[in-house]
């Protein structure tokens, strides 16, 4: 709506014809062209492979400037957040849409503490996977699964349901991670302990009995906490986008969540922290030697992207990029020697962003090039960087599906093509 009131719209024209469209804002001065009536009016699809140019929801979550470098989780700035904020809260607000006064924090806090155990037939079958197997693969089944064991909460319709498979969700989701991966190393699981908070908890029933300083442990929780945070949402990311159009179907949460993991699992999205580790870890191998590596990347040939680098939407520094690059050097600073591969990280991201090949294309590190570092200090092992993505993305997809749920303008997802096969023939020997 323009200032008085009045629709604003631009006029598209095409051989034979002119169609007016709609051009919406948002909150901060976006603009979009609503194509909704198109092809009911001109027969014409709009084509955009990887939905680089094409809103698919309006929605009031989250907010990027990819050109500034701005995140914003409900309107609060992502510095912000992680400097005053607990991942519990950033949850609240992401689900709830306002930051929760104290009586709320400690109602959704203690409804998570009792929720976090697994039915007994959860950790059986959890157990009984292959211990070998990738934990996404094993957390996106284990999620998947929820629907079965708490049937009653799975109708997309009942509010009741909803809140009920939102907080069976968040407590359950640190439990099964932890047990797969105590699973993956043949050391027996850690029950939930109540008397810890959401993220202790976790690093408990992951690590066993903390070991290490007590100061340590507590940078480890309130680095943990912070990645969480950083994680938390991202608007209609790979992962979050395939939660809400699984849930465009009316599938209930827990199917949605689990195909959101699985979209997260790709190398491209999520998986890109144990990408980088590894990239690391092979230039490690080849000596550090950082300047052959960023020639192979320059090689369209050799398929090597610098992983951890670029991003769809910032075009500019990730923000969430800086913050956990101050984290990675609070943590490796503690340590007795340098850390090699951060010290590499260091090296490479000098090196990238001299080079006009990535300031060309405004490749700039994402959040993913320095969180690996941060998570091999704590302990983790590559195969379970995703999986703490995953646990930070949680209320993000959580909050995107609620909101598509009561959303009046939401349909079931379902694009168009532009068909370029063969056209009609005769099947042979039918002519
Ligand atoms: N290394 C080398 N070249 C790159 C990279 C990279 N990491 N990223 C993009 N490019 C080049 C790409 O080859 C292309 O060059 P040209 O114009 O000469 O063909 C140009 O930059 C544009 O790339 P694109 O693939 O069209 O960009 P996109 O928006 O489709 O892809 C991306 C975004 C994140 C998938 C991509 O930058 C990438 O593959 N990065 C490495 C993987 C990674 O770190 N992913 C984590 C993203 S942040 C966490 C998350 O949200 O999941």
């Amino acid at each position: 709506m323009s200032e008085d009131g009045k629709e604003r719209t631009v006029e598209l024209r095409y051989e034979g014809g002119s169609h007016p469209l709609p051009l919406l804002t948002g909150t901060e001065g976006d603009e979009a062209f609503e194509v909704k009536t198109l092809l009911a009016a001109t027969g014409k699809v709009t084509l955009d492979p990887g939905f680089a140019n094409t809103a698919a929801c309006q929605s009031k979550i989250t907010y990027i400037d990819g050109e500034a470098g701005i995140l914003r989780y409900r309107g609060y700035p992502i510095q912000e957040l992680a400097a005053g904020s607990s991942f519990l809260e950033v949850c609240y607000l992401l689900i709830h849409g306002e930051l929760p006064a104290p009586g709320e924090l400690k109602e959704f806090s203690e409804q998570l503490r009792a929720n976090a155990e697994l039915p007994a037939e959860m950790r059986t079958m959890l157990d009984a996977l292959p211990r070998n197997g990738h934990p996404m693969t094993l957390l996106a089944s284990a999620v998947n699964t929820l629907a079965a064991f708490y049937a009653d909460t799975t109708d997309p319709h009942d509010t009741e349901q909803v809140e009920r498979a939102t907080i069976l969700l968040l407590a359950k989701l640190p439990t099964i991670a932890a047990r797969i991966y105590r699973n993956s190393i043949n050391e027996a699981p850690v029950a939930p302990d109540e008397s810890l908070d959401y993220v202790e908890n976790f690093l408990r029933m992951t690590f066993g009995e903390l070991s290490g300083e007590a100061e340590l442990d507590a940078l480890f929780v309130k680095a943990m906490d912070l990645l969480l945070i950083l994680h938390a949402d991202h608007e209609q990311n790979c992962s979050t986008a395939t939660v809400r159009v699984v849930g465009s179907s009316q599938a209930d949460l827990y199917g949605s969540v689990s195909a959101g993991i699985n979209a997260l699992f790709g190398p491209l999205h999520g998986g890109a922290n144990q990408a980088v580790l590894e990239m690391l870890e092979e230039i490690r191998q080849l000596n550090g030697d950082v300047d052959s590596f960023i020639a192979k990347v320059k090689d369209k040939e050799s398929k090597t992207r610098l992983m951890g680098f670029g991003h769809r939407v910032y075009k500019n520094f990730d923000p969430r990029s800086r913050e956990i690059k101050g984290l990675a050097s609070e943590i490796l600073a503690r340590q007795e020697r340098p850390d090699e591969l951060f010290e590499l990280a260091l090296r490479l991201e000098n090196k990238a962003l001299a080079d006009s090949y990535f300031t060309d294309r405004k490749l700039y590190p994402n959040v993913d090039f320095y969180s690996g570092v941060i998570y091999r200090a704590m302990g983790f092992p590559t195969t379970m960087f995703t999986v703490l993505f995953a646990l930070g993305r949680l209320p993000g997809w959580i909050a995107h599906w609620r909101e598509q749920r009561l959303d009046p303008a939401a349909r079931i997802a379902r694009p168009r093509q532009l068909y370029v096969g063969p056209a009609q023939r005769s099947y042979p020997g039918q002519a």
